[in-house]
């Protein structure tokens, strides 16, 4: 950061808060390998002046932004473009800059399918358990059923997991079950499962003691993604790992979207391995 000059290019992140951000050390770390004249900053931002931050884009002539909570749905009619994908999950996490044009896109779920693809999971044809509705289910299950893959959803609230389930049916046209979260419902879900992805805060810090599935319904022959990185081993995966599973934590998801969104702004090709080094260091030094 000491080489900032008059021709450094800014990006940055804009969300409240935003301390406990992952991004500016990924990003920053990835400019300094690849030797771009770039910074990544990060802004808190308050709901109320998201407009002006969102002007300041153009005003202050940045490359992009991306957008963490609680923004990323109120972000959207203030752009001047949408990706269709982006459009259709209601959230944006990444803004690009083109001489005053303000493009939204979402890298979350291409991030977690780019994570899935890269440890050689083909989704199309597999049968894929969601745990979860929330906003990390929907761009999940959309990117999946764009895919070709079989979804159920267990939800812990039903209403959530058939509204989702609908929403699929009616952009992919895709037929799915939408179940409660219970152990009954997981037994039936998860015997000719493929992949299990966990999308719930259950595990998450505080509650590490906690866990969304019963590890005596987890099986070798199954990939258990739990998007949670924090901790970085969350019970679910602990249990995943001891029956034998193959497991995929919420690092990769992270800094994969990182990667993707890094691409929109330099037009070059992102140093994955740099980008989760800084991001595994940074998260060992939160604790
Ligand atoms: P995100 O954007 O990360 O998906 P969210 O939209 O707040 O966050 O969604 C959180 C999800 O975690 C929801 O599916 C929620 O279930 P409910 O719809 O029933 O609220 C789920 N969740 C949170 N805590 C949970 C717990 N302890 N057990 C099971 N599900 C939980």
């Amino acid at each position: 950061m000491s080489s900032i000059t008059g021709k450094t290019r800014i990006c940055g992140i804009i969300g409240d808060p935003i301390e406990h951000s992952m991004s500016p050390v990924m990003h920053n770390a990835a400019f300094e390998a690849l030797g771009l004249d770039y910074a990544y900053l990060p802004f808190r931002v308050r709901r109320e002046e998201l407009p002006e931050a969102i002007a300041g884009i153009r005003a202050l002539n940045l490359v992009g932004l991306n957008v963490t909570l609680p923004h990323k749905v109120d972000v959207i009619p203030l752009l001047d473009k949408l990706d269709p994908l982006a459009e259709r999950m209601g959230a944006v996490n990444t803004i690009v800059n083109n001489d005053g044009v303000l493009a939204g896109y979402n890298t979350d779920a291409p991030g977690f399918l780019q994570a899935l693809l890269s440890k050689g999971i083909e989704p199309e044809g597999k049968n894929i358990v969601i745990l979860g509705a929330g906003g990390a289910a929907k761009g999940i299950s959309f990117i999946l059923a764009e895919a070709g893959a079989k979804l159920v959803i267990l939800n812990r609230t039903l209403p959530k997991a058939e509204e989702l389930a609908s929403q699929i049916t009616q952009y992919y046209h895709k037929k799915l079950e939408a179940m409660v979260l219970s152990e009954e419902n997981l037994s039936k879900a998860l015997g000719g499962a493929d992949v299990l992805v966990n999308t719930t805060s259950a595990g998450m810090v505080p509650g590490v003691d906690q866990t969304p599935v019963p590890a005596k319904l987890l099986k070798s022959d199954m990939t258990v993604f739990d998007i949670v990185y924090n901790p970085l081993e969350t019970r679910l995966l602990r249990e995943a790992k001891a029956a034998g599973a193959r497991i995929i934590d919420g690092l990769d998801m992270l800094v994969w979207q990182g990667v993707l969104a890094f691409e929109k702004f330099t037009g070059q090709k992102a140093p994955f391995e740099i980008m989760k080094g800084a991001a595994t260091k940074a998260l060992a030094h939160e604790k």
